[in-house]
């Protein structure tokens, strides 16, 4: 009895030393989920050292408002578009960057909507290759604490599963008036402390 105690006690470093893998088998940005319709659940495979991705890709209805944890975001048009930010009030981008969420401007993405009176200002440029949208937002509407200087997401991150891990992007920007595509390359900068 006592023998087999001690070997129980043997055998837990040797399970802590099979650490999880840092990297995925395939980096999220290589991932392509033509429509919003093809992404799975979860974009991110979990069981990896960073932690698992904490909401999800399948959005709809069901999933949509304050407490949605949608991670498939958009960027259609001026009226039509996302942002990154964190799940809980007074988080920073840089605490939150692996697990925020969506909000959107807009009903029907299955997310959270970004509140009256938070954008203060938008624009949209459009050019050849890509698009922009930049404005300002009173940042404590959207979880931000209101004197974080912000920080970056996009789909590679410190371990090429992304920040947030497993967001997805899509846009009608390129889809020559079809449905949303995947965009590969996006970044979102996001929060100033003087906005
Ligand atoms: C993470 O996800 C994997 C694969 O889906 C699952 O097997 C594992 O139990 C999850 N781990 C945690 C801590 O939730
Ligand atoms: C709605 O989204 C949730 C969360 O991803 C998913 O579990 C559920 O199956 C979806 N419902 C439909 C009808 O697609
Ligand atoms: C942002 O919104 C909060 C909550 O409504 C308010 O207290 C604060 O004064 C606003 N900040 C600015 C810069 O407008």
């Amino acid at each position: 009895m006592r023998l087999a105690h001690f070997y129980s006690l043997l055998l837990a470093p040797y399970a802590a030393a099979q650490a999880l893998s840092t990297f995925p088998a395939t980096p999220l940005a290589s991932l392509h989920f033509p429509a919003p319709s093809d992404a799975p659940e979860h974009a991110d495979p979990g069981n990896l050292a960073r932690g698992n991705q904490t909401g999800y890709n399948i959005c709809n209805s069901t999933t949509e408002g304050p407490a949605s944890l949608c991670q498939t975001s958009f960027v259609n048009d001026l009226s039509d578009f996302c942002l990154w930010a964190p799940q809980m009030p007074g988080s920073t981008i840089g605490n939150t960057e692996g697990d925020e969420v969506a909000w959107c401007t807009k009903k029907g993405h299955g997310t959270r909507l970004i509140p009256d009176g938070a954008l203060q200002a938008v624009q949209l440029l459009k050019a050849p290759d890509y698009v922009i949208v930049s404005g300002l937002i009173n940042q404590s509407f959207i979880n931000i604490a209101s004197d974080d200087s912000g920080g970056e997401l996009d789909p590679h991150g410190q371990d090429l599963r992304g920040n947030p891990i497993g967001g997805l992007m899509y846009s009608t920007q390129f889809s020559n008036g079809q449905g949303p595509m995947q965009v590969i390359e996006w970044v979102n900068f996001m929060g100033s402390k003087y906005a």
